[in-house]
């Protein structure tokens, strides 16, 4: 049997400053001035219907993903995976816990949003199960372009 060389560990509001490395590290594109500063993040948590989940290898964090609800629906949000531990299954580990925890809170449909062009990310969401809308477009209304 393989030996896992990461676990999977439940983040808090206190784990902001490795989580904001891991997706600089990762190139995943944040708002660090919106909704991804280390003030919405901890707000975030205290609405109640934000999971963490965190892959740690050794004291090194090297994965991380969001799992939200707003009632009706779950949402994968910000899966990232340091480039030095891809391909090892570190993502879809993420995934399929993020998936338990939403099951575990009522929800029996889980959205993720994937820009076009990022064939990983695609391909890893495919392989666990997604299927691509056929004619949804994604429309936002923003206060201001940092949110
Ligand atoms: C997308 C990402 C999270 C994948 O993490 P990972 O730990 O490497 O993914 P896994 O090892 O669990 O991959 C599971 C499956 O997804 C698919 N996959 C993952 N990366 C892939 C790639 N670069 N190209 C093609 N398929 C890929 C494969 O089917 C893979 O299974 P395999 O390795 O047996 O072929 C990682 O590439 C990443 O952090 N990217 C930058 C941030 C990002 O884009 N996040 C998603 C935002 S929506």
């Amino acid at each position: 049997m393989q030996v896992r060389e990461y676990e999977l560990v439940t983040l808090t509001a206190d784990d902001y400053d490795g989580v904001r490395a891991l997706w600089e590290a990762a190139g995943l594109s944040i708002r660090p001035a919106g909704r991804d500063s280390a003030e919405a993040f901890a707000r975030q948590f205290a609405g109640g219907t934000q999971t963490v989940i965190g892959a740690r290898a050794g004291d090194r964090l090297v994965g991380v993903v969001l799992a939200t609800h707003d009632g009706r629906k779950g949402w994968i949000n910000r899966l990232a995976v340091h480039p030095d531990f891809r391909r090892r299954g570190i993502g879809q580990a993420l995934v399929a816990e993020a998936e338990r925890v939403l099951r575990a809170q009522g929800m029996h449909i889980i959205g993720v949003l994937i820009e076009d062009w990022n064939t990983a990310s695609l391909a890893l969401f495919e392989r666990a199960g997604y299927a691509r809308h056929p004619d949804i477009v994604y429309l936002t209304k923003r206060d201001s372009p940092d949110v």
